[in-house]
């Protein structure tokens, strides 16, 4: 395995567990309104999302990132904070996160190679999956939130940081 697709793998499960933790945040603050069942169907496939990494995490024996400690609280309090703003700030974040990944996602499926097969058929899948909850956050009135473009420049930024972050360290 290369240094490389150990890079993808340590991040990739950052990247879903902070996920999984923005959605357990936005839920804390919004798990009993009407967007309760929809917050609750995108958190799911991010925990099969981040189980999915966890397993080739130990099955590749790739080191977790040092910094997955920080994520919890931080995706937590991203959704948390966000949530507080409104539903509309909670799905203008979940569009700026989900963009974000979805770009990070096609550039990884772009440099595996044919020996990594199914690590690529993996990213395409949850890719889809992640543009479909960007697809939810805007249907749900995620561009009348407000100060949408730059609370959404502002989410990009950090996720972009995190994921350079945690193929690093
Ligand atoms: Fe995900
Ligand atoms: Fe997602």
């Amino acid at each position: 395995m290369t240094e490389q697709v150990k890079r993808f793998i340590r991040v990739d499960h950052a990247g879903e567990y902070g996920a999984a933790r923005i959605y357990a945040g936005q839920l804390a603050v919004l798990g009993r309104g009407e967007h309760a069942a929809t917050l609750q169907h995108m958190k799911d496939q991010e925990q099969v999302h981040l189980d999915t990494f966890a397993k080739l995490i130990t099955e590749r024996r790739v080191r977790p990132t040092l910094f997955l400690p920080f994520w919890n609280l931080a995706g937590f309090a991203l959704g948390a904070a966000t949530a507080a703003l409104g539903p509309r700030a909670a799905m203008a974040c979940t569009v700026a996160v989900e963009e974000t990944i979805d770009e990070h996602y096609s550039a990884q499926e772009a440099a595996l190679e044919d020996d990594e097969t199914p690590l690529r058929a993996t990213i395409a899948k949850f890719r889809a999956e992640e543009l479909e909850h960007r697809d939810i956050g805007l249907a749900n009135g995620a561009e009348q939130a407000p100060g949408y473009r730059l609370l959404t420049a502002v989410i990009k930024a950090g996720c972009k940081a995190a994921i350079r972050i945690s193929e690093r360290v």
